[in-house]
């Protein structure tokens, strides 16, 4: 706090730069906000309760938003950018478009934190609570988010189309979050986000009739679950847009049911089950399907990790004020 007020103060910009790895002075911190913002993180948590009252599957919604803004540019916030004339955003990226909710909620949030503490609060940062709150308030664990990340000034569209999809082997998955500094533990981890909210049946439909041009259903898809799929995913295109919880238990609770499903051939997803395809991978979801208190404990630290990617911090970047365009 000090350090990073002592940087913005003195404009140190070159001392920061310098001494960035050294003091650790520029990078994020617990008490960022503690003196400029002290009812930062009450407020997020109050919008998040309301969004979710409002609209059970809005936690997962905005968990999912952070991690679709963590992959692209870093955590920056660059995801909530809306198209210019000059500049294409992620919003209409194949994996964002008609897919990715809560814009509106950190519009509504990021205007109350403008109202009590004005061009102070990055939306990069709101985006992190409110993927942190959004998990808590599922049911799940609960973690301290270091803060002070700050706005980017552009969006990148074509990496947005380069997100990890639900039709590619483990191995590639695994190679876009290990560009991103994670690891297969990160991977698997994460993963167990799917534990709430919903996809679409053209993100699974193939699973169901016709696996890998085989004529029949994936073998690795348990038969009852089969079944009910169909009903919901019908083999015709007007299903595509239909909705399927990714966990099929207990489907809007934060828990470790993921897991349990992956062991009972009951992922959703061809990218879900295939984590039971790599044997440190399958030994990771067992270990989590018998002990929640490892999922959460290592979902909370995998969440800080991908918290920290391609951070702007101290002079870069800015605070937006409208978290959909550049001030
Ligand atoms: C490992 C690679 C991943 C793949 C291939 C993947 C793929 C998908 C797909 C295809 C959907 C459904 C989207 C739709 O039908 O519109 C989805 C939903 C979701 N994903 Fe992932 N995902 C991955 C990792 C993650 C991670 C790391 C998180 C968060 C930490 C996450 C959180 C979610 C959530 C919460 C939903 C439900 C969203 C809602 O109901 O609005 N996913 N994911
Ligand atoms: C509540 O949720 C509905 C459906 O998801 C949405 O259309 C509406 O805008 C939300 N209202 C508020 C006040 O958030
Ligand atoms: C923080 O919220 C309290 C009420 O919960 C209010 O009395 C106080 O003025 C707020 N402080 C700031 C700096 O907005
Ligand atoms: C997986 O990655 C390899 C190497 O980058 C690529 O050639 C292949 O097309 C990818 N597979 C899928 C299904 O995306
Ligand atoms: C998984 O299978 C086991 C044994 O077949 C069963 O006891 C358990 O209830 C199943 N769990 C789920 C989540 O379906
Ligand atoms: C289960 O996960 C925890 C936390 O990552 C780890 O400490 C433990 O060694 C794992 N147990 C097994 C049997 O893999």
């Amino acid at each position: 706090m000090e350090h990073n007020n002592a940087c913005k103060l003195a404009s140190l910009h070159l001392f920061c730069l310098l001494f960035l790895s050294a003091l650790v002075s520029c990078q994020l911190d617990y008490k960022f906000y503690d003196n400029s913002c002290p009812n930062l993180t009450k407020l997020v948590r109050y919008g998040i309760g309301l969004a979710i009252q409002n609209d059970t599957r809005m936690a997962a919604s905005l968990l999912r938003l952070h991690f679709h803004d963590c992959f692209v540019n870093g955590c920056d916030g660059s995801i909530l950018l809306d198209d210019t004339s000059t500049m294409k955003g992620e919003k209409n990226a194949l994996a964002n478009r008609n897919s990715v909710r809560g814009y509106e909620v950190i519009d509504a949030i990021k205007a109350t934190v403008e109202k009590a503490c004005p061009a102070t609060v990055s939306c990069a940062d709101i985006v992190t609570l409110a993927a942190r709150d959004a998990v808590f308030l599922a049911g799940g664990p609960f973690w301290g988010v270091p803060l002070g990340r700050r706005d980017g000034l552009t969006a990148s569209e074509s990496e947005a189309n380069n997100m990890p999809s639900p039709f590619e082997p483990l191995e590639n998955i695994t190679a876009k979050f290990t560009a991103k500094g994670l690891d297969l533990k990160d991977v698997v981890v994460l993963s167990g986000a799917h534990t709430i909210g919903f996809a679409q049946c053209f993100t699974f439909k193939q699973r169901l009739f016709d696996f890998g041009g085989s004529g029949k259903p994936d073998p690795a898809l348990d038969a009852s679950l089969l079944q009910n799929l169909q009903t919901v995913c019908p083999n015709q295109d007007d299903s595509d847009t239909k909705l399927a919880p990714l966990d099929f238990v207990t489907t809007n609770r934060f828990d470790n049911s993921y897991f349990k499903n992956l062991v009972n051939n009951s992922g959703l997803l061809q990218s879900d089950q295939a984590l039971m395809t790599d044997n440190k991978a399958a030994s990771m979801v067992v270990n989590y399907s018998k002990y929640p208190y490892y999922f959460y404990k290592d979902f909370s630290a995998s969440m800080v990790k991908m918290a920290n990617i391609g951070l702007l911090t101290g002079q870069r970047g800015e605070i937006r004020k409208n978290c959909r365009m550049v001030n």
